[in-house]
């Protein structure tokens, strides 16, 4: 009895010393973090009062943006993140005005991200205050998403139109599939309200996107464009990624998340399926990175794979990462982790490695640089020669997202 009895404790030393240190690991990134988001509220608030920090420019200096684009959700979200681990009033209070200051948007019905820009704001800002003048403010902004889906295409329409990189073909139902992680203000909505039309758009626009957007080897599609008329699928291309036929990193990315959080919504398996299938094509691929940082798509400059004639990633002779795409799947994939039974193991351990990257030297900028973002070497768009090896405000709110998702996986405490 004895010897097993000192092997258990000392297995449970180990289990003990090893969950300190992930927690020290976080620990350290949320100071870090504050540090940096302190500097670049002070920044942010000597801009305009309208304007919504996202990368920077080629001096070093803040880009910020109207809040009509689609990244406006996420300097107030990782401010929420940085209140619910900090505790720290003054965050509170600061994303509370910065969340805000988007209220106007409840009725924005030009494009799809609605889910990004509010659910980011607003349903954190929700989920941590319980106010309920936010909760009105989200069931009005999926009301106006809900305005966009289409029951011919089976689909929320993301643009208005988007022009191919080949020839002069426009489109005018294009769904991109980064649309997935609209679906989660539905999905909300749903609950808040009780009407069921809301999760009803939502299903249906996933499930419409497992047909048509993920590949039968579950790789991904960035844009499939649809006849409004038939609902006929008119064309599969990319907007951002290198080819048509390419799997654009953080397109693959946005999928693992969207299809994870629509299964803990619906529970339903084809979706579970899809989530881990699309999970696994990402973590065992021959062309991640052994930090597991993707290159910006995941076939670029692969034979096979040829980039239309107008597109500016024919001129790209390098393969920049992207550790936007890095830090949503990490995301994605502690979640995930917590519905896929055996495997779920292998998902938690490629997201711990995946924050790990993330969090060194070589993604990480020192404080007080990189314009006060956190995370270094992002890549907007390749095809449009826009925010090519740089920081993005979406890769700091889901390595936040990740964080806080790490703290609290099970056995973490
Ligand atoms: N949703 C736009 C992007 O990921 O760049």
């Amino acid at each position: 009895m004895k010897p097993l009895f000192f092997s258990l404790l000392f297995v449970s030393l180990l289990a003990f010393k090893e969950a300190g240190t992930e927690q020290d690991f976080v620990r350290e990134n949320f100071s870090y973090a504050k540090q940096q988001l302190d500097l670049m509220l002070k920044d942010a608030e000597s801009q305009k009062k309208l304007s919504f920090p996202r990368t920077i420019n080629a001096g070093g200096k803040m880009v910020s943006t109207n809040m009509y684009d689609w990244t406006p959700g996420f300097f107030p979200g990782s401010l929420w993140y940085l209140y619910e681990y900090t505790k720290d009033k003054t965050l509170s209070a600061e994303a509370t005005a910065w969340t805000e200051k988007l209220e106007p948007l409840k009725t924005f019905t030009g494009h799809h991200d609605l889910g990004f820009m509010m659910y980011c704001s607003y349903g954190n800002a929700y989920r941590l205050t319980g106010n309920p003048a936010y909760r009105n403010v989200l069931i009005q902004a999926a009301r106006s998403l809900s305005t966009r889906f289409s029951p011919v295409t089976g689909s929320i329409k993301s643009w208005n139109v988007f022009k191919s990189w080949h020839g002069n073909t426009t489109y005018n139902y294009p769904v991109i599939v980064d649309n997935m992680m609209n679906l989660e203000l539905l999905f909300f909505a749903s609950k808040a309200t009780g009407d069921t039309s809301f999760r009803h758009v939502a299903v249906t626009h996933a499930l419409t996107a497992m047909k048509n957007q993920v590949r039968p080897d579950y790789s991904t599609y960035h844009v499939v464009c649809y006849d409004t008329a038939t609902g006929k699928v008119v064309g599969r291309e990319t907007a951002q990624g290198y080819a048509d036929n390419s799997t654009w990193a953080r397109g693959q990315a946005w999928a693992i998340y969207g299809f994870t959080m629509v299964y803990r919504e619906t529970k339903d398996p084809r979706f579970l399926k899809t989530a881990m299938g699309l999970a696994e094509w990402y973590i065992y691929h021959k062309n991640l990175p052994a930090d597991m940082i993707p290159y910006w798509d995941f076939n670029a400059l692969e034979p096979g794979y040829t980039p239309g004639e107008r597109s500016n990633a024919l001129k790209v002779k390098d393969k920049p990462r992207d550790a936007s795409a890095a830090a949503i799947t990490a995301s994605a994939l502690l979640e995930l982790s917590g519905y896929a039974g055996i495997k779920g193991n292998a998902y938690k351990q490629a997201a711990e490695k995946m924050l790990h990257s993330l969090g060194s030297a070589a993604y990480r900028a020192p404080v007080g640089s990189n314009g006060n973002f956190l995370l270094m070497h992002c890549v907007g768009s390749i095809p449009h020669n826009s925010e090519i090896d740089v920081p993005l405000v979406y890769a700091d709110y889901y390595y936040l997202e990740a964080l806080t998702r790490y703290r609290d996986l099970p056995g973490k405490k």
